[in-house]
């Protein structure tokens, strides 16, 4: 089985870019971290990250046929995005939305998602530990379903 991590705007700078919302984790050290539980769980990892809606999507279609899930945090792209919803339909990838922040304790603005609907699952406001959180779901749904 293998699964994509992927990654939007900004998340780039996670453990610098505000500290006290994100934590101090660094995407290269949730990745490592996400790398240990790949090895534990027997499943394929593979990462990216992009800044423009447009790169994301094409990293989308190119799962297709060749991943059998997706981890997404798509930044400020999951709050006005149908067109990443839209991609992974297309691409026929199931996912799990994942936040590092409670994004439902924010803004207003940031408490509604355009990916939720179609997610297997969303998880949010665990942090840097969400994502290996949303790893062990993902692939524990992906295998029930055989
Ligand atoms: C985020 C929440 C978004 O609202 C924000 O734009 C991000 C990060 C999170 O991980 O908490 O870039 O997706």
């Amino acid at each position: 089985m293998r699964i994509a991590v992927l990654n939007g705007p900004s998340l780039n700078l996670l453990g610098v870019r505000e500290p006290l919302v994100y934590g101090r984790e660094t995407l290269e050290d949730i990745e490592r971290r996400l790398r240990d539980v790949a090895i534990e769980l027997g499943v394929q990892i593979e990462f990216a990250q992009r800044n423009g809606e447009g790169e994301l999507i094409d990293c989308i279609h190119a799962l297709r046929g060749r991943a059998q899930g997706a981890l997404i945090n798509a930044g400020a792209y999951s709050h006005t995005s149908l067109a990443i919803r839209d991609a992974f339909a297309a691409a026929e990838i199931p996912y799990v939305e994942v936040h590092l922040s409670n994004i439902f304790a924010r803004e207003p603005e940031r408490r509604h998602s355009a990916l939720a609907d179609r997610a297997l699952a969303i998880l949010c406001g665990f942090g840097a530990y969400g994502y290996e959180l949303a790893l062990r779901g993902l692939v524990a749904k992906l295998s029930a379903r055989g």
